[in-house]
């Protein structure tokens, strides 16, 4: 049976698209202040339910207002932005690793005056060793690193790698949250759920049929860092 899980190369999985991407992004920004660049999954509202979802299960695990966050792959660092917005006052790091990213992010962080740092890395750096967060987010990053196609010496893909990053970066108890538009709930879940990072919850969105099959355009995961 064919294996689900592994998505066709593509220019969205490539640093030189994104560096373009959000150099443009940099620039209409700088032309036009109120132009803060593209929201991801906006079509669906995924950033909207994300930040809502955060605000409803306030009190779950590490889910608090002052709790520290990570956002992996933040390209312009809006769906951080929209958590100050809504009363997280935690600290905040975007990742991401495209230097172009991150000197937008950081651009709107300062001009607005939102107190979020951003750092340019490679999240599979190996010495990339940050402290452990409460929080960590993925809006559309797997989904990038997937059409990236890239392998690691042992031969494994990023996408199979990507559990133990999400793994190394989170407390005891700590939360990820993960949007794709790629990957099905149960594809996402064979991606990431380990013996130490459990599903809890889910993001529900409205449901199609097509072909006598239900499904949703998009999904969000919710898994917990059992120790
Ligand atoms: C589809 S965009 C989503 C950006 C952002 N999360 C949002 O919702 O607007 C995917 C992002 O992942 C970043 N990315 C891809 N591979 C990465 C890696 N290995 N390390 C860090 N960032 C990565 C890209 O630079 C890009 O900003």
């Amino acid at each position: 049976m064919e294996d689900t899980t592994k998505l066709n190369k593509s220019k969205l999985g490539t640093k030189e698209y994104w560096d373009e991407f959000y150099a443009l992004e940099k620039n209409n920004f700088e032309n036009n202040p109120e132009d803060t660049g593209e929201c991801w999954f906006d079509d669906n509202d995924a950033e909207a339910k994300m930040v809502s979802f955060l605000e409803d299960n306030i009190g779950m695990h590490h889910i608090e207002h002052g709790c520290s966050i990570c956002d992996l792959g933040t390209g312009n660092g809006h769906l951080l932005f929209e958590l100050v917005e809504s009363g997280f006052n935690g600290p905040m790091l975007g990742v991401d690793y495209s230097e172009q990213s991150i000197e937008f992010a950081k651009e709107v962080a300062q001009t607005k005056g939102l107190p979020v740092e951003f750092s340019a890395k490679d999240i599979f750096d190996e010495f990339w060793t940050p402290s452990k967060f409460d929080l960590v987010l993925d809006k559309g990053t797997l989904d990038a690193i997937a059409l990236s196609g890239l392998t690691r010496e042992n031969g494994k893909s990023l996408v199979e790698l990507y559990s133990q990053v999400v793994e190394k970066l989170l407390v005891k108890g700590g939360v990820f949250l993960i949007t794709s538009c790629n990957f099905t709930e149960s594809e996402l879940i064979k991606i990431i759920q380990t013996e130490n990072l459990k599903v809890w919850n889910k993001i529900n969105y409205p449901s199609f049929s097509f072909g006598g099959v239900q499904g949703t355009a998009i999904c969000s995961i919710a898994f917990v860092k059992l120790s």
